[in-house]
């Protein structure tokens, strides 16, 4: 049924009250205006008139010129008018309530039912960086343009968008904030004329806090350093890590680059300021003068979609790896190959320059034991702990003195030797050092002693040559 002209309620009220002197049944009309001070396009809003229960009675548009309605009644009953204008434009009241009972009621009072237009909508997305979709919870204000007085606010709901109800016609600028995301776009504009309107361009978060901790032993753990990768996420978008390289730090996959890296403070905390949506890697490096601590997970890939983030789950300082060296003397170089044994359990073996490295080790007394063919080493016990970083060199305390007595002729009244006694004297005479030995059947023998000047002498009441001496 099309809206009815105004001019025709008279006709309309003519009628009612002629129906209603022949039967119990009335016939009265409900009409009013669609009232707006701006200009809206009438036709384009329905009226609809209820019973109480919800079931549609009747519907009508609006006359496009003035905004009028009228709807027809039959019954006295409970109803409900409402307005059901396009989605996002705004009207007070939006319903009205009417008790039709003939005598006392507004329709058959003829008095006018009027919604009054207070606004249209303005919309708009709040956007991750790189993104099409956005964060909920980012406060965005509407404002009159070049005026600093909100006049609305919202926050964004999931996927970022916002809409303004009751926007009238005019110029307003839109701004976003967060109390810890950093935007990059955080202002736009938006022109309201004759219907919902759109903000010019979204606006863009920057990045999210991202943030973990580490423990070492149930207790928090500082001073632990997290370097982050991404393979997608380039340095110049993160903000508030450093970006420095970091000494000493291998890295074992070839296809992440690096970004940057955080500390964890006192409370075993750490985190990244700012880092826009995408994939992550972390891996916690944590390393002493001389120790390399074991941390658990030692890399954790993490997302940041559209929201902070804390990461789970939390670092553990496992052991650490202890690094030493092997050496030949107190100023010496480094022995290669030698094996070093902890608690005679770990096991290791030095590299080329004497250096080796222990993984995983916990706090405690150890014991360490060089060992190397020719060289004697002291066995050292040690307290290796966290704080006590320093491994301190092993160094070679005695060395093998070994040789072979070669009798190349013997005289022909002496009958053949095959043991002889050896006995080997620092050149500082000093006699408590005298070291004595027995050759072995084939006249080899060995001393073990310091480094240092000494003599070596066979007990013999002839003459004999010493050869291969080392
Ligand atoms: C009002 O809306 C109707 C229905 O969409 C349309 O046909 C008409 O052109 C519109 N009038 C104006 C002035 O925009
Ligand atoms: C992000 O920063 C806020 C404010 O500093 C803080 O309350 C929140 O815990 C942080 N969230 C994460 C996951 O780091």
């Amino acid at each position: 049924m099309r809206a009815w002209a105004a001019e025709g309620l008279a006709l309309v009220c003519a009628l009612c009250c002629a129906l209603a002197r022949g039967s119990e049944d009335i016939v009265v009309g409900c009409g009013g205006f669609v009232k707006s001070d701006v200009e809206i396009n009438y036709s384009l809003i329905e009226i609809k008139l209820y019973t109480k229960h919800g079931t549609l009675k009747y519907q009508t548009d609006c006359a496009p010129n003035n905004g009028y309605f009228m709807i027809p009644l039959y019954d006295k009953g409970d109803f409900i008018l409402k307005i059901e204008p396009p989605l996002g434009w705004s009207f007070e009241p939006t319903s009205v309530d009417i008790h039709v009972d003939g005598i006392n009621d507004v329709c058959t009072k003829g008095g006018d039912i009027n919604f009054v237009f207070t606004g249209f909508s303005v919309n708009g997305k709040v956007l991750s960086k790189g993104q099409t979709l956005g964060p909920a919870g980012v406060q965005v204000v509407l404002r009159n343009a070049g005026s600093d007085i909100n006049i609305q606010a919202t926050v964004t709901q999931p996927g970022g968008k916002f809409a303004f109800f009751k926007v009238l016609p005019g110029e307003y600028e839109i701004f976003a904030s967060h109390p810890t995301w950093m935007l990059k776009e955080s202002n736009t504009v938006v022109r309201v004329t004759s219907s919902n309107a759109y903000a010019a361009s979204p606006l863009i978060v920057a990045g999210y806090n991202v943030s973990g901790s580490v423990r070492s032993d149930g207790e928090p753990m500082k001073g632990v350093m997290f370097l982050l990768f991404s393979s997608s996420v380039t340095k110049e978008d993160v903000v508030g890590c450093n970006i420095s390289p970091v000494d000493g730090f291998q890295s074992r996959d070839e296809s992440l680059s690096y970004l940057c890296n955080v500390v964890s403070k006192e409370d075993g905390s750490f985190s990244f300021l700012s880092l826009p949506s995408g994939k992550y890697t972390v891996i916690p490096f944590y390393r002493g003068e001389r120790i390399t601590f074991d941390v658990a997970p030692s890399r954790l890939d993490f997302l940041v979609e559209h929201d902070s983030l804390q990461i789970e789950p939390v670092f553990h300082v496992m052991g650490f790896s202890v690094t030493g060296r092997v050496l030949n003397g107190p100023e010496g170089e480094g022995v290669a190959d030698a094996t070093v044994t902890l608690n005679n359990q770990i096991k290791v073996k030095t590299k080329a320059d004497g250096s080796f490295r222990l993984e995983n080790i916990t706090t405690g007394t150890y014991t360490i034991h060089a060992r190397k063919e020719h060289l004697f080493f002291d066995t050292i016990t040690v307290k290796i702990a966290p704080n006590t970083p320093q491994l301190a060199n092993i160094i070679a305390t005695g060395f093998s003195v070994c040789g072979r007595i070669s009798v190349t002729r013997f005289p022909d009244t002496v009958k053949q030797i095959s043991k002889y006694k050896v006995t080997m004297m620092p050149q500082d005479k000093d006699k408590a050092s005298l070291f004595t030995t027995e050759t072995d059947p084939h006249g080899a023998f060995c001393f073990k002693a310091k480094s240092g000047i000494y003599n070596v002498q066979v007990r013999m009441s002839f003459r004999f040559f010493i050869a291969g001496l080392s």
